[in-house]
């Protein structure tokens, strides 16, 4: 990896350059590249404002905007043609779809389009992306090798990691991807807590934990995007992202396989940690495609406290 990329290079170093750079294996840097591109055309679809339904539900039942379903297509189109993915399991999609002629490498899962409820009110939404070596049917640690985020805001944003650091590039007036953050590190303990989920379905133990960062004085930074929520905890270095087991969904609303791997995985290599308030995210066995888990997600401190409160002790 580029040690010590000096300030002055920062916004002059690419994707490609820095993944080669950090010793990316050749197919993963032309997979992630052609991934991060399609960023470009999921963009211009927000930009058209196509806020339509589409007057079906996915298999979690929530409402299907037509961008969920252009995104969709615009990543298996692309991930189909790219050379290098053998299977494709998309949150829009109730099963996996084989895009490959058999001797791709990788894996692919994807939200395409995370947040999609909140674009008619343009606040950031983005698109999730794990990268897996093997079935994603096994648990995040044994089978992911990439994950990334396209942040939709202001900027276009995206951050990936190939286990190598967690890396973030802003795509310039040029259509480039340029180097904005290199090897982001989040602090041991943040002063930001991002809580979903409703206050009275919260269980007692996760009140109490929120309780307790409440008298530790942290900041409530909420947007309703998962991937904006996130990519602000990684921006400012630190904090904690929650969204708990409730009373009546123990198991929480957040998907394992689409939206929580790809963000443990980053966050790890970011010196952070992710859990469902026992066990990693990352150790969490995958059975099904429309497995939901709670998640804790951000710096150390906190998501070590987390545990202890929902243990009880
Ligand atoms: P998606 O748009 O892909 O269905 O994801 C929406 C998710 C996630 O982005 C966010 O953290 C969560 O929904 C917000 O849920 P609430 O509206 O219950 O706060
Ligand atoms: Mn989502
Ligand atoms: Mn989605």
């Amino acid at each position: 990896m580029g040690e010590g990329i000096a300030d002055y290079t920062k916004f002059t170093v690419d994707l490609r350059r820095h993944m080669w750079m950090a010793g990316v294996e050749k197919d993963l840097r032309r997979l992630i590249w052609q991934i991060a591109t399609t960023g470009k055309y999921i963009s211009a679809k927000i930009h058209e404002s196509n806020r339509k339904m589409v007057g079906v539900k996915n298999i979690y039942g929530d409402d299907q905007l037509a961008l969920d379903k252009i995104s969709d297509q615009i990543l298996q189109n692309k991930l189909a043609n790219s050379g290098f993915v053998l299977e494709y399991a998309s949150e829009e999609q109730d099963s996996v779809i084989k895009v490959g002629k058999g001797d791709e490498k990788y894996f692919i899962t994807a939200d395409p389009l995370d947040g999609s409820s909140l674009v008619d009110t343009n606040l950031a939404i983005g698109t999730i992306i794990g990268i897996h070596r093997e079935s994603i049917f096994s648990t995040g640690r044994h089978s992911m090798v990439a994950a990334m985020y396209i942040t939709y805001g202001p900027l276009i944003t995206m951050i990936y990691s190939a286990g190598k650091g967690s890396h973030e590039f802003v795509l310039d007036r040029e259509g480039e991807y340029v180097l904005s953050e290199e090897d982001i590190k989040l602090k041991d303990k943040g002063s930001i807590y991002s809580l979903g989920g409703l206050r009275r379905d919260w269980t007692e133990g996760h009140l109490k934990y929120v309780q307790y960062l409440d008298a530790e004085g942290y900041k409530l930074r909420y947007s309703g995007g998962f991937v904006p929520d996130i990519n602000q905890i990684l921006l400012k270095r630190g904090g904690i992202f929650t969204y708990p087991g409730l009373k009546d969904s123990p198991k929480g609303k957040l998907r394992l396989l689409f939206e929580l791997q790809p963000m443990a995985f980053i966050c790890e290599q970011a010196g952070g940690l992710a859990t469902d308030g026992v066990h990693d995210i990352l150790s969490l066995q995958v059975e099904k495609l429309d497995q939901r888990c709670p998640v804790y997600i951000g710096s150390r401190f906190e998501v070590e406290k987390a545990k202890e409160y929902l243990s009880g002790n």
